[in-house]
């Protein structure tokens, strides 16, 4: 009965393989909106903005498989591409990813595989994001399937920059001119520098407020 397999060992079919990376997108979106209403609990206050999750579209799959270097079959598909299930936690503050890193994987269930942490480590386009590769179980009538899921947590700020640099970046597949790849650099410090200063604001309104209340 209770036998725990990870997602690839005997599990064939592509309609099975998307309910599995579904459920699993349904799991860790109830835990993560549980996460925030615990927050707002404890501290009256919810630090996530917003959640969205997707499933990769099979054409991305195959070209992300190709790229590669692997044919695309069912097996390659679950074994090389990780973030076939996304969700992406916006959060307002900078401290808030952490948390919320922290608090997913303290959770009983899910196994945390690996971690990016392009906040501390920005990457050379300029991207930041905290990014966790995660496996929820799945409970199955007759077994239990380990199902990988990508997440991604960064601010708001930082959302707004990958949005548009995700638009450039294809309008001009991959090869932006020069000046933009620049720009969108110098933009990524302005995320950094409107986060921090945002922050500091916070704390400063909250201390401001405590003082008050004293
Ligand atoms: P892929 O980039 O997905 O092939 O895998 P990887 O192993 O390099 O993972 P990584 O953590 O670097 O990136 C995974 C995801 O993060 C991507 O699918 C994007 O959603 C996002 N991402 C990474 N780099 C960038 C970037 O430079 N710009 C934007 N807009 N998004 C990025
Ligand atoms: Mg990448």
């Amino acid at each position: 009965m209770d036998k725990s397999i990870t997602l690839g060992e005997g599990v064939d079919s592509w309609n099975t393989i998307i309910f599995l990376y579904r459920s699993a997108l349904k799991e860790l979106g109830t835990k993560v909106e549980i996460l925030n209403d615990e927050f707002q609990q404890v501290h009256q206050y919810n630090p996530i903005e917003y959640v969205k999750s997707r499933i990769k579209t099979p054409e991305s799959i195959v070209k992300k498989l190709k790229r590669y270097g692997h044919e695309s079959s069912i097996e390659n598909m679950v074994n090389y591409v990780n973030d076939i299930a996304g969700i992406r936690i916006v959060c307002s503050f900078t401290s808030d990813i952490y948390k919320l890193a922290e608090m997913i994987g303290k959770q009983n269930d899910i196994t945390v595989i690996s971690v990016k942490d392009y906040i501390k480590h920005p990457k050379q386009s300029g991207y930041k994001s905290y990014h966790m590769l995660v496996t929820v179980p799945i409970f199955l009538t007759d077994r239990t399937i380990d199902t990988k899921v990508e997440i991604q947590i960064r601010t708001m700020a930082m959302d707004f920059w990958a949005s548009l640099e995700h638009k450039i970046y294809y309008k001009f597949e991959g090869h932006a001119p020069e000046y933009i790849s620049r720009d969108l650099q110098e933009c990524s410090g302005i995320v950094s520098m409107l986060d921090a200063k945002m922050l500091q604001l916070n704390e400063a309104i909250l201390e401001a407020k405590a003082a008050q209340e004293e």
